[in-house]
């Protein structure tokens, strides 16, 4: 069994240090492990620097979630949404972290780091975590996502 698939990668700008450095606390508090990929300070970087390396770890399998940050989280989304086994959504609330999940069977989660509180964040990590994709009608939606004409 692949170890590193039990844990929860996290990566983030300047935009998303704080909220990072609060869910990184909030997983290992939970009992989940973390694997922080930056960026580990609150200094301007630009965010593909940090989101790449996390995406192409979940793409090729490594991981099976990520966790990733920026200051509106569309920068990072976008970046991460390059790779073609990624789906990642930007989640601004609780019911939009379970409707990714559910729906979509996204396997990242992107934060809006100036825009939502730590707590917000902090919940709709956890539903990310603990919700699972419903399959059904869904099924064949999220295959023909890749399907570009
Ligand atoms: C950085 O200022 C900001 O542009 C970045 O965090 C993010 O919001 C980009 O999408």
């Amino acid at each position: 069994m692949n170890e590193s698939k039990n844990i929860i990668p996290i990566a983030s700008d300047h935009g998303g240090f704080w909220i990072k450095e609060f869910i990184k606390t909030q997983l290992t508090d939970a009992g989940f492990e973390v694997k922080d990929l930056g960026t580990y300070s609150s200094e301007s970087v630009d965010y593909p620097d940090f989101i790449h390396p996390l995406a192409k770890a979940v793409n090729e399998g490594v991981y099976n979630r990520g966790i990733i940050a920026c200051g509106s989280g569309q920068g990072a989304m976008m970046t991460a949404n390059k790779y073609p086994n990624i789906r990642a959504g930007l989640c601004w609330n609780t019911e939009q972290a379970k409707l990714i999940r559910m729906h979509n069977n996204a396997n990242i989660i992107s934060l809006p780091g100036r825009f939502v509180s730590l707590s917000a964040a902090w919940e709709m990590v956890h539903t990310f975590l603990t919700t699972e994709f419903e399959g059904g009608r869904h099924v064949q939606r999220v295959e023909k996502i890749g399907k570009i004409l």
